[in-house]
């Protein structure tokens, strides 16, 4: 089965509860893919769904994984005629959606997501993508899910780590978006935010899964522009060149990072005179309230994951020779794609940095 490049329509990602999910699924042909923790949470709603379980985290973006995983799809037999269904975040429907797509040259691939980053971005967009030889998501594929279950109460379960690292991302597509986007994040940061972070236990379903429509509307928008990242899908790579040498030097969680991408992309940014001193602030503030790092100095002292994260910029899969494509945001709701000079940026995150 071919890769579908289409964006799922709109009754393919409907919010729904993780109970009613079973129901739709045929189980002589679905293998539920998860992990352990996850498993242990929500496979009671899967009864009788036949499960692999791949190793939490990055470490299920691995080949050892990948491997371990298509011995499962033998030892169930799984053929042309069956589907796999990624129970978890991103490093599972990355690694379940790249499995699926290779095995017998393609077979289905539906994903529920459980985190926020995989509701708000990567269980949708169909890139699927492994870590090799120490570099961040260097193999992948385009392979769209053909039905997403969205579930925003699984987030309930979720360590505030993890769901601030979500709201970076939500937050990306808010500054892509513009300014409704972006003033309903503030207010959302404004009444369940703090210097802790955000407190989403005591935030109503409705609130959770607006943040999560949103995202998914300017994604998906974005995506069925460019499906294959040609050009305007670059955008989504908002954070995304400091954040993922960051995220791979520091070994921090990925909104983490893409959260210090932001704000490094934007003090850049204004370093240039490009954006205006309000929307840097009015960006820094909203990604701090979520409980979000902005600022390198606080999480490198000594300068040592700089130096680390200046080397990993040279293996951006967005540069091409000595120019990156970079995504500079000049204002909320106006972001550009820019050819700039590697050196340049190195300078900027060993010298200027935030
Ligand atoms: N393919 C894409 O377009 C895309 C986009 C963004 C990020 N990503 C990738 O996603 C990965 C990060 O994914 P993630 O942040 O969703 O986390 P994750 O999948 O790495 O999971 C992190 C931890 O959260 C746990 N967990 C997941 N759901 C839970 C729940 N509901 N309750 C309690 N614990 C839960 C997992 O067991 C795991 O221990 C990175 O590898 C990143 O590169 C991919």
């Amino acid at each position: 089965m071919e890769s579908d490049p289409r964006v799922p329509s709109s009754d393919s990602r409907l919010f729904c509860r993780l109970a009613d999910i079973a129901g739709q699924l045929d189980p002589a042909k679905t293998l539920l893919v998860s992990d352990a923790r996850i498993h242990a949470l929500y496979g009671n709603h899967f009864p009788g769904l036949p499960y692999a379980l791949i190793p939490e985290g990055e470490a299920a973006k691995s080949m050892d994984a990948l491997a371990a995983l298509l011995d499962s799809f033998i030892r169930h037999k799984v053929d042309r005629s069956w589907s796999v269904l990624a129970l978890g975040g991103g490093s599972i429907s990355d690694t379940a959606g790249f499995a699926a797509h290779i095995w017998m040259r393609g077979i289905g691939f539906c994903a529920a997501p459980t985190t926020l980053l995989a509701l708000c971005d990567a269980a949708l967009g169909g890139k699927n993508s492994l870590d090799f030889g120490g570099y961040k998501n260097v193999i992948g594929s385009f392979h769209f899910p053909q039905r997403l279950f969205c579930d925003v109460e699984t987030l309930r379960s979720l360590e505030p780590v993890q769901f601030a690292s979500g709201m970076a991302e939500a937050i990306k597509h808010g500054i892509l978006d513009g300014e409704d986007h972006f003033a309903f994040l503030e207010d959302y940061a404004r009444r369940y935010g703090g210097e802790k972070g955000l407190d989403y236990s005591n935030c109503p379903a409705e609130a959770l899964e607006r943040i999560v429509f949103l995202s998914q509307q300017v994604k998906l928008g974005i995506v069925a522009q460019d499906p294959r990242e040609s050009d305007t899908r670059r955008l989504l790579n908002l954070g995304h060149s400091f954040g993922h040498a960051l995220e791979l030097a520091g070994g921090m969680p990925h909104g983490y990072a893409v959260s210090l991408g932001i704000a490094l992309a934007s003090s850049y940014a204004r370093s240039k005179g490009r954006m205006s001193e309000s929307d840097l602030q009015r960006i820094l503030r909203l990604l701090a309230r979520c409980g979000l790092p902005v600022s390198l100095a606080a999480v490198d002292s000594d300068g040592s994951l700089r130096m680390k994260a200046a080397e990993l910029l040279f293996m951006d899969k967005k540069r091409v020779g000595d120019l990156v494509h970079f995504i500079l945001p000049e204002r909320i709701g106006t972001v550009k794609i820019e050819k700039i000079p590697v050196e340049e940026l190195l300078s900027f995150l060993l010298k200027d940095g935030a």
